[in-house]
């Protein structure tokens, strides 16, 4: 007897355990950190950290080799954000563990399968890294700065790009896998081309060096041209063959794909050295917000989630949007009114979505509801983790090894605020509508829009 009141009484503290959820107040930057402090711990524990057989920076089953890249990139802007270092040292070793001999994101054991859009997920992890004053590599490292890897992976997909050129694919146009016994080789696709593109334009801004740039106009133009980007609407599109000439490109949306080009053309209008992209950020986000919103504010994965049918892939991808948001109202502040508040009810519905599991803060995908979906996974935490930290702006003083410096190292110089008490010097502006918001007759629309989205 004495045991089963026990039981039913432990059972009854997990219970209320169970419902505690990640709380946040999306004004205060204290408060999101803290809950992107959860979550961030709940995306290193895959890694597997001091397990027997943990191979450094590879993820287990079921997460391909591109999500670990992605995963870095997020624990990255995590420190950047909050300047908790916990994971410093455990992303260096992963980053170089799986930079491969030639100093690239090509490490041996992946080479069997490995695509543009996987090599470049790296190394725009690797350009974070280096916009943010990352710890630069040990010297025994073989590598001289993250910087530096950042710009072989470039280097790399100009020449691939320019055999393109050459065979007379498409007009140019990066594949999505690098060698021709795989699957997917006859496939131009938008992660490859979109990362592409966004590593040309972050390498433009960081070096200021016009290779890059001219290399990012070349992207964006192909791009339009076989209609990647559809001209009049911005929507970007998933890929095209190469074996019908990039005729009729695949017209399935997702949130990710369109991500990549709008973080890229974020970069290439606050850029200096390029003039003609001023429009663009602001044009991609109309369309994103109409396309990525059937719910209120809340960022949805359209194509899929409506049928609750997203694969492990495709649960990470908000993050890339997330980020991509976070950049663009940086970069380009009139975008500032739109987004603030999709990244305020988002980050709210994650936050009250990860409210399920054992230690009651494993986060769910279904952001409109604060019920647990019952979900779990590296995806749902990378994107719960992206659209909590893009409601902590830039930092405007950053302090590396000790030195107090303005901005991003390497970003045009314009408003340097100075060092001031406070690490942030613009307050955040107020929460509107959360999670709680959403009504069911928009499910409706979500399901019509989803089908109209997969259906070519
Ligand atoms: C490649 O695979 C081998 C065998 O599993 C492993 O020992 C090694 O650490 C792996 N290297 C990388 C870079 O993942
Ligand atoms: C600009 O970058 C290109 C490509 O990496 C390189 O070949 C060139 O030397 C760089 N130019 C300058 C001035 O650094
Ligand atoms: C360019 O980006 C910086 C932040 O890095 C921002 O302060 C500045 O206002 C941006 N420029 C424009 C024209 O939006
Ligand atoms: C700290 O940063 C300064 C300025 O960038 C640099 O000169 C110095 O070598 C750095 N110190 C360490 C310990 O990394």
């Amino acid at each position: 007897m004495f045991f089963s009141i026990a039981a039913v009484f432990s059972s009854l503290l997990l219970l209320a355990h169970r419902s505690i959820a990640i709380e946040v107040d999306i004004t205060d930057v204290q408060s999101i950190s803290d809950a992107a402090k959860t979550i961030a711990s709940h995306v290193v524990s895959y890694y597997g950290g001091d397990k027997p057989g943990t191979i450094p920076g590879l993820l287990p089953d079921p997460y391909y080799w591109w999500e670990s890249g992605l995963a870095y990139d997020s624990l990255i802007e995590y420190w950047a954000k909050t300047g908790d270092d916990t994971y410093n040292e455990q992303i260096t070793e992963g980053m170089l563990f799986q930079m491969g001999s030639e100093n690239n994101f090509m490490p041996s054991n992946q080479t069997a399968n490995i695509g543009n859009d996987d090599q470049s997920t790296w190394a725009l992890a690797s350009m974070t890294a280096a916009e943010n004053g990352f710890p630069e590599p040990p010297s025994d490292s073989g590598i001289d700065s993250w910087l530096q890897l950042a710009q072989n992976v470039f280097d790399n997909q100009v020449a691939r790009w320019q055999r393109e050129i050459e065979d007379k694919t498409c007009g140019g146009g990066l594949r999505w896998q690098i060698f021709p016994f795989n699957v997917g080789y006859e496939y131009k696709n938008a992660p490859s081309n979109g990362n592409f593109l966004q590593l040309a334009a972050r390498l433009a801004r960081y070096t200021g060096n016009q290779t890059y740039s001219n290399w990012a106009r070349t992207v964006s133009d192909w791009s339009f041209d076989i209609g990647l980007i559809e001209k009049d609407t911005f929507g970007v599109l998933d890929g095209a063959f190469a074996d019908q000439d990039c005729k009729k490109p695949l017209r399935i949306q997702w949130s990710a794909n369109l991500g990549r080009y709008l973080e890229g053309y974020a970069y290439l209008a606050n850029s200096s050295t390029i003039r003609e992209y001023q429009d663009y950020p602001a044009s991609m986000l109309e369309y994103a917000l109409g396309i990525f919103l059937p719910q209120g504010n809340i960022v949805t994965e359209t194509a899929c989630q409506a049928r609750d049918n997203c694969n492990v892939d495709q649960l990470a991808y908000r993050s890339i949007l997330a980020r991509a948001l976070a950049t663009t109202r940086a970069m380009d502040v009139s975008t500032s009114d739109a987004i603030t508040p999709v990244l305020q009810a988002s980050a709210l519905g994650a936050a009250a979505q990860c409210s399920g599991g054992k230690d009651g803060t494993t986060c769910g995908s279904d952001w409109a509801s604060t019920k647990w979906d019952k979900s779990q996974g590296l995806g749902q935490d990378l994107s719960a983790l992206e659209i909590l930290l893009a409601n902590i702006p830039e930092k405007q003083v950053r302090t590396v090894n000790g030195t107090s410096t303005s901005g991003r190292p390497g970003t045009p110089t314009g408003s340097s605020p100075g060092a001031s008490g406070s690490f942030y010097s613009t307050p955040l502006p107020p929460a509107t509508g959360g999670a709680g918001d959403q009504t069911a007759p928009m499910f409706g629309l979500f399901t019509a829009l989803g089908l109209a989205v997969v259906l070519s």
